[in-house]
């Protein structure tokens, strides 16, 4: 039976996917131009590889082309950075990705540094960190990007609201604390020095949490009809010998008996991250042949 206070992520990001598509065949038809999303794989890590084969698939379903590179673990910076120059030069490119993790041979911050802010799909350039942290736009991280448009489905404006983000990464929890901030909300960032953090997530009337560490955080953390937003991802045993399964950072079963709303794992944030990178292509895709973004 469907709970009404699930959030359901993988039928919004379905619904997101098709807007795209529809917006990518007008700008092709009107404009003759093809988003293209170069994502660029160095290595064999399995859930890198994974994730980029999800990420190709779907480029293709929405109109796009799905262009990149897997180089060898032992590729040097030197190699991956002239890989890059290539692609920022390449007019057919609209969207660059490098997967991370980077080999330990390769600084990440480097890699991130050489891509065309004006391709930086994944929002992690120092520019695009700026633009977002001053309100300025720009291309905003596709994790927290989908959160937001998870909330403000379901929360319509945000106003005014107590939101807790827990973690402070730069690729989810610092864009998610701007975006909330920017929607008008009172935002805490907590981490793991924070003092009384099952304290500091009964505040929240909005929570985030993305931490990396199982069910961590308990349904007596949960304000009574909070809408809790769960990015975790974390393989864990599972109840059958051998086999293993995904949770959330949010002890689902009950944090569900005291959230207004709340996203499962799996089936929440993670199908809207690929869905906000292909949103982000076709933006990029628009500005650089300057022709206004639809609203999507
Ligand atoms: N759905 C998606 O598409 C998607 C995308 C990206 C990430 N994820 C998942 O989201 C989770 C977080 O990812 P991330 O890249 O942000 O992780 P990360 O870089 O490891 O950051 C984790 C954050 O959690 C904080 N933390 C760790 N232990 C804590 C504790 N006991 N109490 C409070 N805070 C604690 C850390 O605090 P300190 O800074 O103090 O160390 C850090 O800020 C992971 O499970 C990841 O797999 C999902």
């Amino acid at each position: 039976m469907a709970n009404d206070n699930i959030i359901d992520g993988k039928a919004f990001a379905a619904g997101l996917r098709e807007r795209i598509a529809v917006e990518t065949a007008k700008l092709t038809a009107e404009h003759g131009i093809v988003p293209g999303l170069a994502a660029v794989l160095v290595g064999e890590d399995p859930a890198s590889q994974v994730y980029v084969r999800n990420k190709n698939k779907q480029t293709v379903e929405a109109g796009m082309r799905s262009l990149g590179e897997t180089l060898p673990a032992d590729t040097t910076q030197a190699d991956l950075l002239a890989a890059i120059d290539k692609l920022n030069a390449d007019p057919a490119v609209h969207g660059i990705l490098v997967q991370l993790p980077l080999p330990d041979q390769i600084d990440p911050n480097s890699v991130i540094d050489a891509i065309d802010p004006a391709k930086d799909v994944d929002g992690f350039h120092l520019r695009n960190v700026g633009l977002l942290a001053t309100g300025r736009g720009g291309m905003v991280p596709c994790t927290p990007l989908g959160c937001r448009m998870l909330l403000e489905d379901r929360l319509g404006d945000l106003t005014g609201m107590n939101a807790v983000v827990v973690g402070r990464s730069n690729i989810v929890g610092k864009p998610m604390a701007q975006l909330l901030l920017d929607a008008n909300c009172t935002v805490t960032i907590a981490h793991s020095r924070t003092r009384d953090l099952p304290g500091v997530c009964r505040e929240a009337d909005i929570l985030v949490a993305a931490v990396g560490r199982p069910q961590m955080i308990g349904g007596d953390w949960i304000k009574p009809g909070a809408t809790v937003i769960d990015v975790g991802i974390n393989r864990v045993p599972a109840e059958e010998e051998g086999k293993m399964c995904l949770v959330g950072d949010v002890d689902f079963d009950e944090a569900v008996k005291h959230a207004g709303a709340i996203t499962p794992v799996p089936g929440g944030v993670g199908p809207m991250t690929i869905a906000c990178l292909l949103r982000n292509t076709l933006v990029a895709a628009c500005r650089q042949n300057g022709i206004e973004v639809p609203d999507i």
